[in-house]
């Protein structure tokens, strides 16, 4: 496994629609591997492909507290089937804006399909925070980040406060 290079906000690559695979192969296990390795070491809850600069509809997710045993999900073609119509607020961050957070709403609970690791079709049905995490995660294949979701002028103050951070952290 390898730990990959995670891109961060403003990189164009972020803002781009990732195409479908084909089949999950041991190519894509591999990347689903390195992908899994990287969200690890960031101290990430999900991670998608675009973020490592592939632009292909991969996500993995782990919302497993830590001390917890790690429960990875690997999804390749995630899609909405379904969104309840009851909404919730909860704070999110993202591994390509890192030091910010802030809250958005979604549906708040959501039934994804998708292939696993194996290339089987499954159904998740999520609620709660891997409701958050997954959209959250999908988003990021249509080249969507959370801040997207904000406001003209709450995310125009989160991105002046992140640019002041960038600075100190470069
Ligand atoms: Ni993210």
């Amino acid at each position: 496994m390898a730990k990959l290079k995670v891109y961060e906000y403003p990189h164009p690559v972020l803002k781009q629609k990732a195409e479908k695979v084909a089949v999950v192969d041991d190519e894509l296990r591999r990347l689903f591997d390195d992908m899994l390795e990287t969200m690890y070491a960031e101290n990430g809850c999900g991670l998608a492909a675009p973020q490592v600069g592939i632009l292909k509809r991969m996500v993995v997710i782990d919302i497993a507290r830590e001390g917890e045993k790690p429960a990875p999900i690997f999804m390749a073609n995630p899609e909405i089937v379904w969104a309840s119509d009851e909404y919730e607020v909860c704070e999110e961050g993202c591994l390509s804006v890192p030091e910010m957070r802030a809250e958005v709403e979604r549906p708040a609970r959501v039934k994804i399909r998708y292939l696993d690791y194996d290339g089987q079709e499954c159904e998740l049905a999520a609620e709660d925070f891997l409701a958050v995490a997954a959209q959250h995660e999908l988003d990021h294949l249509d080249g969507i980040l959370y801040i997207d979701h904000l406001s003209r002028l709450k995310r125009q103050m989160l991105l002046k406060k992140y640019k002041k951070s960038q600075k100190t952290r470069a």
